[in-house]
């Protein structure tokens, strides 16, 4: 999802701005106690991909309970190149991708949106044809998308890679994708996704064999399922996807963010608040919970919708290693590592997911954090504080682990870097100042003079 360039090594230095950068910062005084409830907005990886299901629908798409996030504003450009009508109103986007006309999507657009590149199935479902640029690596890892374009050559479309684009078309007369039998090598989301959408319209049965079984991959099946599609299995590893000639109108609500939930627990366990949480889906945090529990917080489903964190006297180290749904998420690891770093002993962290994603690492030693990292490994030695200080987000989850960090370290913690917190999380800190803590965005002019005082690590 993040907009920088690949970093070739784990736990690289980053850039701190210099005094005349101007964007805004977020300035956090930590060591506050919280204490409330916090609203949950819609699950962003699932809005992004039915956003995109939309456009295999030629009749109107309502899609509520999608959060305000750049991302989404993104997609919605996306879409709109294409020659899709949407139209936000509070919570929902209304899509009318009845003139859906063209079959390319702007590299400017794709390139800062890797979840844009899901709509090559819808597209080549609907169309016939559909011209990709490839999104390219972000700072979490290279991210290549050859099982999506294995599966769909398995369905009967010609891929060819040209000059940086995925040029996708089906040859033939009815140009109509053909059901296959696709196992994918690896459970990856988005290929389970584009295939899932591609398959809704194709000719006969596809079979996904080692589908990723994500929350928001049901979430999926479910929306198209409401447009008449026949997927049943989501949820489990195979998948299958009866083909229809084409679907009709929806109004469909999203699932909660299950990561946006995550975060909001760690902030109880991290700063030892009681906070209760709702809307969520208790089910869809499994791991994160288990997680919890052994670090030492009591996790309390209140209602079937409601969960509330009781965090405990002493947090005790553990070892995480990230896996595909069920297993632990990726997207909690960074958050996670912020909690353990105030655990006692030693815990070790393993991202099998992403094969860079350690980017917060460096930083939250900038905060008095005991971190090694090795290969996909990192080692976090329980220290009793942290210290604020100016720190670089350098992708989503490691900007909200920054957040985290700085809500429980002593003094203040300077942010820069919020274009990543932007496109993942609704109102970060809007929630958290409802809940009682001191967090401000500051004029970058107003935050370099704070970054600026303060001492910065030298770059390697
Ligand atoms: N992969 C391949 N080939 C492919 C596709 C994936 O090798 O064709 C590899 C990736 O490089 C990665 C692994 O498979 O190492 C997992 O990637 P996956 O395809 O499952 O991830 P994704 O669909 O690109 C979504 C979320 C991510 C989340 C992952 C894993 C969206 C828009 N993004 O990405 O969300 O981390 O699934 O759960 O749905 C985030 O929200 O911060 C975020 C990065």
């Amino acid at each position: 999802m993040e907009d920088r360039p690949i970093n070739p090594s784990l736990n690289s230095p980053v850039t701190h701005s210099s005094p005349e950068d101007r964007s805004p910062v977020l300035e956090i005084i930590g060591g506050h106690r919280l204490s409330g409830e916090v609203r949950i907005s819609g699950a962003k990886n699932s809005a992004l991909v039915l956003m995109a299901g939309s456009l295999l629908c030629s009749q109107d798409c309502r899609i509520r309970n999608v959060p305000s996030l750049a991302d989404v504003a993104r997609m919605g450009e996306v879409l709109s190149a294409l020659g899709v009508k949407i139209t936000r109103k509070d919570d929902a986007l209304e899509i009318d991708a009845r003139h859906l006309s063209q079959s390319k999507a702007p590299y400017e657009l794709v390139s800062q949106l890797r979840a844009s590149f899901f709509i090559i199935g819808p597209l080549l479902a609907r169309l016939g044809i559909a011209r990709i640029p490839l999104p390219g690596g972000c700072a979490i890892g290279a991210r290549p998308v050859d099982l999506h374009v294995r599966g769909l050559q398995a369905m009967g479309a010609d891929v060819q890679i040209e000059h940086g684009t995925v040029h996708a078309c089906i040859p033939g007369v009815n140009r109509r994708l053909k059901g296959a039998r696709i196992y994918l090598d690896y459970p990856s989301v988005g290929a389970t996704e584009t295939l899932m959408m591609a398959a809704t319209l194709a000719d006969g049965e596809t079979i996904l064999e080692n589908a990723a079984q994500e929350p928001e991959v049901v979430d999926l099946a479910n929306f198209c399922r409401a447009m008449g599609a026949r997927i049943r299995g989501a949820g489990t590893n195979t998948i299958v996807i009866s083909g229809v000639p084409s679907l009709h109108s929806v109004d469909y609500a999203v699932i909660p963010d299950r990561v946006e939930v995550g975060t909001f627990l760690v902030a109880g366990a991290i700063t030892q608040s009681e906070l209760s949480l709702a809307p969520v889906v208790p089910d869809h945090l499994t791991a994160v919970i288990a997680k919890l529990r052994a670090i030492g917080s009591e996790v309390v489903q209140e209602t079937p919708s409601r969960l509330r964190i009781v965090p405990g006297t002493s947090r005790l180290g553990t070892d995480i290693e990230t896996l595909p749904y069920p297993g632990f998420p990726t997207d909690m690891q960074a958050q996670f590592m912020a909690l353990l770093t105030l655990s006692e002993g030693d815990s070790i962290i393993t991202e099998t997911v992403f094969e860079n994603r350690m980017g917060h690492v460096a930083e939250l030693n900038r905060m008095g954090a005991d971190i090694r990292t090795k290969g996909n490994h990192a080692v976090i030695r329980g220290v009793p504080f942290l210290t604020g200080a100016p720190v670089v987000a350098t992708d989503l989850r490691a900007s909200a682990a920054l957040v985290l960090a700085g809500l429980a370290a002593r003094g203040t913690t300077i942010i820069q870097g919020l274009h990543h917190l932007d496109r993942g999380y609704d109102d970060l800190e809007g929630k958290l100042k409802l809940l009682g803590a001191q967090i401000r965005r500051v004029k970058g002019d107003a935050g370099a003079e704070s970054v600026s005082s303060l001492p910065v690590m030298p770059r390697s």
